[in-house]
């Protein structure tokens, strides 16, 4: 099937993300400011869904999607099941997440021990198990991208920098704290 030809039409030029309209120069309060407007938009499904990429030490990228769980200054979080499973504890419970990890199995087998377990902890607390965990991912680098049909997409990338490293040219803005802002070519 040739998908070639599918392209939404994004915005017009007048629709630009200018420099000017960053809701902040903090990224994280930028990143809220687009992210409520997801949240409000029928049309995006799930919000919070996000994509997760990894990498092994020998260079073998998985990525998995993801819910995010929160956001704030001290970075985002997640639940996940993936590979090292070595996460920061984070206070949640999901509670088949807790009790069904990786097995091969059919439907009809997850039904009945769905069924069982919930009669096991209807009075006790899941134990978690040793490789439970969420994690806190600490960003150093936003982008914040936005379609445009002429294909001149706006990219703005905020970098966390200390000041002795930031090479400050003319194309280069301060942000708040050690944020420093620039427009990438599309
Ligand atoms: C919209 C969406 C949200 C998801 N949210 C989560 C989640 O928060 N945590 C999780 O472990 N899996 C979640 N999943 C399922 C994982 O993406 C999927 O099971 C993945 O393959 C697990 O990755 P892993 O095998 O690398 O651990 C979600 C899937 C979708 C489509």
């Amino acid at each position: 099937m040739d998908l070639g030809h599918m392209r939404k039409n994004y915005l017009r030029d007048q629709e630009a993300f200018e420099e000017e309209h960053l809701a902040s120069l903090d990224p994280i309060k930028q990143f809220a400011a687009w992210f409520e407007e997801a949240s409000r938009c029928p049309e995006v499904g799930e919000a919070n869904a996000m994509c997760l990429a990894t990498c092994t030490r020998d260079g073998k990228p998985s990525a998995r999607m993801l819910l995010l769980k929160g956001f704030g200054k001290d970075g985002f979080n997640f639940f996940t099941n993936f590979e090292s499973r070595k996460g920061k504890e984070l206070d949640s419970n999901p509670f088949a997440s807790l009790v069904f990890y990786w097995e091969p199995l059919s439907r009809q087998y997850l039904r009945k021990k769905n069924e069982e377990v919930h009669k096991l902890y209807l009075e006790q607390e899941v134990p978690k198990p040793e490789y439970w965990g969420g994690y806190v991912l600490y960003p150093e680098v936003i982008e914040f991208w936005q379609g445009q049909t002429n294909r001149l997409h706006d990219r703005i990338v905020f970098r966390r920098l200390q000041p002795e490293e930031a090479q400050i040219g003319p194309m280069t803005h301060r942000g708040v704290d050690d944020w420093f802002y620039e427009r990438l070519s599309p």
